[in-house]
């Protein structure tokens, strides 16, 4: 005779973990999904860019020009539309100090950010 099924699926604490671990889960999976067509010729800067941000950034932000990855946050190529490299500079300190809005602060070396905005450069050269 098999044990009855147990309550404890239905109590709140079990149903937070299973959302959790589910969210974890979906997280996970959005960012090891290729994000942009590899193999385009990048500069070593802007590979590293995109790693970084494939790495970082990219359980909630739509970093290539697919439409399957995450979008919580704007997509990359639209800030690449709104922002210039010194205005992109600047934010990307502010969001590694303080984050922005929904977002927490996201630690970025200058290092780091160099790579990214050379990757940024890359996304609206490719349509
Ligand atoms: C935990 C989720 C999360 C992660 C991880 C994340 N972001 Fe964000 N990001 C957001 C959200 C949400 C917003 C929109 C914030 C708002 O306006 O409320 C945002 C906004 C931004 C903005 C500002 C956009 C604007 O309109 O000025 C930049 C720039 C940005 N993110 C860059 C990055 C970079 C670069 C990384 C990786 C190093 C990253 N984000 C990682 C969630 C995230």
């Amino acid at each position: 005779m098999l044990p009855a099924p147990s309550r404890s699926y239905l109590e709140p604490s079990s149903m937070r973990r299973l959302i959790m671990a589910f969210s974890v889960a979906s997280l996970t999976a959005c960012a090891s999904l290729p994000t942009t067509p590899q193999k385009l010729a990048f500069s070593p800067t802007a590979d590293r860019g995109l790693t970084f941000a494939q790495q970082r950034c990219s359980g909630c932000h739509m970093v290539g020009l697919d439409e399957t990855s995450a979008t919580e946050g704007p997509r990359f190529r639209d800030l690449q539309m709104r922002y210039n490299r010194l205005s992109l500079e600047n934010r990307f300190q502010e969001i590694s100090r303080h984050g922005t809005g929904e977002m927490p602060p996201v630690a970025l070396s200058s290092s780091d950010a160099d790579d990214l905005i050379a990757y940024f450069e890359t996304l609206d050269r490719r349509f």
